[in-house]
């Protein structure tokens, strides 16, 4: 116990002990009490209980005297300190703090850095007028014929073309607009996302699959234009503080909440250091001024910085004008498809294998329902009793984010027999599970570390994915679901590679000493955008990370639930928690994943 305030003083002042250097602060103290007898009487038998409650208060002395007033204002109370960090704001600030990456994974990460380079628009975002930047309803599209003619088959690939004008109706000269493209037939229910190529010259191509016969319609979507991606660029290299969390910390009755993150300016307050010892995986809070380090009790998001554009930036973010607005054509939007031509190989009553298109569909809806193109075959769990004959003797661990606790949320309201057990844990955070007795079937699901912007985290709760799975024992009967993205967008592409490095080593791991455990990862999803969520959690951001991710599992024993094509290809607005029938669609896919489908014999 180290408490060295005057309170000990004065405790001692009728005694021998007190040094003559001590006395000039007794005496101070008893000035300063003087001016506040009252309510020192008051805060001493405050801290009588204090004192028998207190393991260690640090560096309290008496120039804090004043402390005993801040002492009774802070109790109980969890006000965040006004004031919030400033920031360096340069590239690296945040991505450098935590452990050094080995040379291997620094190379890895450039080569990802790479593979994700936008390109930029030749001026400086601070000196586009909106009027010079893309402008979805002066820019059009236009359906190339195919092989000279205006006749596709089903096998076939369709090809359009995308110019991109400025608020002026002139071209644009250069790339790095955000488009999607969709090419979908409502009265079939059916849709498939579109490959997008940047010429960098104010045109693009978008290529679609051709899957199913009868009328399609294609629809581009300006989701960003390349101005508005360069300051959302700037905002994820230079603010990552735009996004703020806190802690509170508490011991007895005294309770103090600070300012937490990836990474704070280490010069202007005492930092508590909650670097992960296992992964490295950096995250600080400011030190409470009167309590420990070991005193935090929870996590939670703190909120969202304001006033991050100029006016003239936030002219590039306005809904209806230039975040997610359709562009037209400029001749017909449709074309009819007609069946395969002879030359074309059938597959399965109307799917086209996957080897004759050389663009990226990985599966499209048909009646609503997902078909994948990478061979797996699609199964329909339409019944519970379908979801308990295919998780008999299953533990299914679900880490991630919202996007997978929705998943964990379907299916314990589809499968009636699968009982959530009441851990008592707050709404939305979880960890929860759920207990199908009859059917040894146990289903669970934990939000990854920081920094996950929920509300309320116990910090007995916090932790990282890769050490929960570094404490699993894996198998056949066991499945881990992964979706890790919403939460990273806020930050330089660097902290979400090393984090997924550390799930990575762990997922190895894992299925090195456990194998045929399975292993799906959900991608990110489409969400709904404004001005004010495009800033924290746009849609880029989440394409970006998506992009790494694939990479990073590429060529792994891991299987992808394509979340970010099955909302791209779907009629329904974007979500970040995406409606029912899509999230049908993916559990039917998780599910395909876990019981495939028996192979039938071959026989003829
Ligand atoms: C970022 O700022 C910090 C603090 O001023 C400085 O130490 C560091 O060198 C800067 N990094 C770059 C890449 O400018
Ligand atoms: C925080 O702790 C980690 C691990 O002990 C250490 O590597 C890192 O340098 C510390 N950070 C600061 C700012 O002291
Ligand atoms: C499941 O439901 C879908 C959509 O309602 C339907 O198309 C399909 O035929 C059903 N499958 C089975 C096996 O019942």
């Amino acid at each position: 116990m180290r408490i060295k305030c005057c309170f000990h003083h004065v405790v001692m002042a009728g005694g021998k002990m007190v040094p003559d250097h001590e006395r000039q602060k007794v005496i101070m103290c008893r000035n300063l009490s003087k001016y506040a007898l009252i309510f020192l009487f008051l805060a001493l038998s405050g801290l009588i209980f204090l004192l028998r409650n207190i393991q260690s208060v640090e560096n309290w002395n008496c120039h804090t005297i004043s402390a005993l007033y801040q002492l009774q204002s802070r109790i109980q109370s969890s006000v965040i300190p006004v004031g919030l960090p400033t920031y360096y704001h340069n590239r690296t600030f945040c991505s450098h703090l935590g452990q050094k990456p080995s040379p291997e994974d620094e190379l890895e990460e450039r080569y990802l850095l790479d593979s994700i380079a936008w390109p930029e628009p030749t001026l400086q975002s601070t000196s586009v007028s909106m009027r010079q930047s893309s402008d979805p309803v002066h820019s059009l599209f236009a359906i190339l014929p195919s092989k000279g003619r205006r006749e596709w088959h089903v096998g076939d690939q369709l090809e359009v073309l995308v110019q991109m004008h400025d608020f002026q109706g002139r071209p644009k000269r250069y790339g790095g607009d955000f488009l999607l493209a969709r090419l979908h037939s409502p009265d079939r229910g059916a849709g498939v996302a579109g490959t997008v190529q940047d010429h960098k010259n104010g045109f693009y191509s978008a290529l679609f699959p051709l899957l199913w016969t009868g009328s399609a319609q294609v629809e581009i979507t300006l989701v960003h234009s390349s101005e508005a991606v360069a300051v959302l660029r700037r905002l994820r290299e230079e603010r990552p503080d735009r996004v703020f969390f806190k802690s509170l910390f508490r011991l007895g009755f005294l309770s103090e909440t600070t300012v937490c993150n990836m990474c704070l300016p280490p010069d202007q307050q005492p930092l508590c250091n909650y670097t992960d010892l296992y992964t490295g995986e950096p995250w600080y809070c400011y030190k409470p001024k009167m309590l420990s380090c070991e005193t935090r009790i929870n996590h939670a998001k703190g909120g969202y910085l304001k006033h991050l554009l100029t006016n003239k930036e936030a002219l590039l973010f306005q809904s209806g004008v230039n975040i997610k607005v359709h562009i037209h054509a400029s001749g017909p939007d449709r074309i009819n498809v007609l069946p395969p031509t002879k030359d074309k190989t059938e597959v399965d009553g109307g799917t086209i294998k996957p080897e004759s298109f050389k663009i990226e569909a990985s599966g499209y809806y048909y009646r609503d329902s997902w078909r994948p193109l990478d061979g797996v075959k699609m199964r329909q769990f339409n019944e519970s009793s379908a979801v308990t004959q295919c998780l008999r003797n299953k533990v299914i661990y679900m880490y991630g984010d919202s996007t997978v606790r929705q998943w964990f949320e379907y299916l314990i309201t589809f499968v009636p027999e699968l009982k959530e057990f009441n851990l008592h844990s707050p709404k939305n955070v979880g960890p929860f599970m759920a207990v199908d007795s009859t059917h040894n079937i146990l289903v669970k699901y934990r939000c990854h570390g920081p920094p996950i912007r929920f509300t309320t985290v116990t910090s007995s709760e916090l932790r990282y994915i890769s050490n929960e799975l570094d404490g699993l024992a894996g198998g056949p009967n066991t499945v881990v679901v992964l979706s890790i993205w919403a939460h990273f967008s806020t930050f330089p592409v660097e902290v979400y590679i090393r984090r997924l490095r550390h799930i990575r080593r762990a997922v190895l791991r894992l299925l090195d000493r456990a194998p045929g455990t399975l292993v799906v990862l959900r991608s990110a999803n489409l969400q709904a955008l404004d001005q004010e969520v495009s800033l924290y959690n746009s849609d880029w951001y989440s394409l970006q990370l998506d992009a790494v991710l694939r990479a990073m599992f590429k060529g792994l024993n891991v299987l992808l639930v394509d979340a970010w094509q099955m909302t791209v290809a779907h009629h329904l607005p974007h979500a970040l928690h995406p409606p029912p029938i899509i999230v049908k669609n993916m559990i039917n896919m998780l599910l395909s994943y876990v019981c495939p489908e028996k192979k039938k014999t071959q026989h003829t």
